[in-house]
């Protein structure tokens, strides 16, 4: 296997990155790799390493970095002023392009990252309903605000619907607003929206959570489910958005939330996410439009930045283009199906969970349903990525973004250094 070269900028980089970051790095990526450029779809590190990039800036660089369409239009958008606090035409069109492409959105709120939408979805399903708890799913990422972060990873089993708090810093008061359920259950919500109902505001959901498929059934349970007891349903979008479908999730399983978040594609690699939903409960964020308890202060310096808007809107007019959908879904199950042939030849018990526009493979042998049988055996897990990134393949720890521009070569590449890594994984364990 070809070792990865650290070259002299590197190594003084990562020991300045130690030096002042907590943990030597922004919190993202466990590794160390300093990446300096990316073009279509590959970056390359500071010492000149090249990788097949399936990180893809976790997610938002879908049609590729530097996409020379996209470098054209926010070059001529930034040459005219960089942010203004106040409507611009980008902002105003992306709206109107969301409101077109994605069938629950009626109005769209922008803030600046995906935690932030998530945190007015829950909000506004407070102040719609008025009534306080949230369900949510084990293992389901809804960002990083004390809400979404309950029972995001939790390291032990608790009893469901008690929620665990991932982070420290969290007020214990927070638990009690929130009832956690296991994915793909729709009996236990059934159960849970019963007893809670009258204190109940609403149920958020990854209609894909992480990796895992809903079974058949269960979104459309979902969608009953809340429309019986007058809750509200909020997708998560934030990664599936743009990405499963032009409509998202809710296009490509055919069931409509109220509201969703989205983020990640919709801001072409810039900071922006959004808020989307039924024009009746986006109201709340209009002061004109409700009473003045109802109303919902939302105030961003960065909402709605014409640069990642003008990003944005390029980037969903490329993906709108015929064909778009279907190479991403080509490369991904090729890459799936020689994944699963690969591990199936060199009998390793590991599944290929996922669909064509974001997979990974999982150590275990039982199905994958929700966050505890998505568990596999981690410490296989991080070898196995080790020895791919010293191959020359990037991903994230737990996930393969595919864009439109991976290429055939790209496949090639990726599934030889996946059967290399199989094999030396094999060995090890065989010695
Ligand atoms: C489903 C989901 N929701 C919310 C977020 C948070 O988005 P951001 O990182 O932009 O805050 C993420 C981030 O990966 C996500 O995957």
């Amino acid at each position: 296997m070809a070792e990865r070269k650290s070259s002299e900028p590197e190594i003084e980089l990562v020991a300045t990155a130690r030096r002042v970051l907590p943990g030597g790095g922004f919190g993202n990526v466990p590794h160390e790799i300093v990446i300096a450029e990316g073009r279509g779809s590959h970056v390359w590190d500071v010492s000149g390493n090249e990788y097949v990039d399936y990180l893809l800036g976790s997610g938002p660089m879908i049609v590729g970095h530097a996409h020379p369409e996209v470098l054209e239009v926010i070059q001529q958008v930034a040459s005219k002023g960089t942010t203004f606090f106040a409507n611009n035409p980008y902002g105003i069109r992306l709206a109107a392009e969301i409101v077109d492409a994605v069938p629950c959105a009626e109005k769209v709120r922008f803030v600046s990252s995906g935690s932030e939408a998530d945190a007015y979805a829950l909000r506004l399903a407070r102040a719609y309903t008025k009534r306080d708890k949230i369900l949510k799913f084990e293992g389901g990422y809804h960002g990083m605000s004390d809400y979404g972060l309950m029972s995001l990873a939790p390291k032990r089993s608790g009893n469901f619907p008690q929620p665990m708090p991932d982070s420290a810093g969290i007020p214990a008061s927070v638990r009690e607003e929130m009832l956690v359920a296991p994915f793909n259950d729709l009996e236990t919500v059934a159960s849970l929206v019963r007893e809670h109902r009258d204190q109940l505001a609403g149920i958020i959901v990854e209609p894909f959570q992480r990796l895992i498929p809903p079974k058949p059934g269960f979104l459309e349970g979902l969608r009953k489910l809340t429309e019986e007891n007058e809750l509200l349903l909020i997708f998560d979008e934030v990664v599936t958005g743009f990405r499963f479908a032009y409509g998202g999730a809710q296009e490509y399983y055919g069931v409509t939330p109220d509201v969703c978040t989205l983020g990640k594609a919709i801001g072409g690699g810039f900071p922006l996410a959004a808020i989307a939903g039924r024009a009746d409960i986006m109201a709340h964020f209009d002061k004109g439009a409700v009473a003045e308890d109802a109303f919902m202060v939302q105030i961003g310096t960065l909402s709605g930045n014409p640069i990642a808007a003008a990003a944005g809107l390029k980037t969903l007019e490329i993906l709108k283009r015929p064909g778009a959908y279907a190479q991403i879904f080509k490369t991904g199950r090729a890459l799936m199906e020689g994944y699963a042939r690969i591990l199936k030849d060199a009998r390793i018990k590991a599944v290929v969970a996922g669909d064509a526009p974001m997979f990974d493979i999982v150590f275990t042998e039982r199905e994958v349903k929700d966050y505890r049988s998505a568990l596999g055996d981690e410490t296989a897990m991080k070898r196995c990525n080790a020895l791919l990134r010293e191959q020359g393949i990037l991903k994230s720890e737990s996930k393969y973004y595919i864009s439109t521009v991976h290429t055939d070569e790209d496949i090639c590449s990726t599934l030889d250094a996946f059967a290399r890594t199989v094999a030396a994984l094999r060995d090890a364990r065989a010695a």
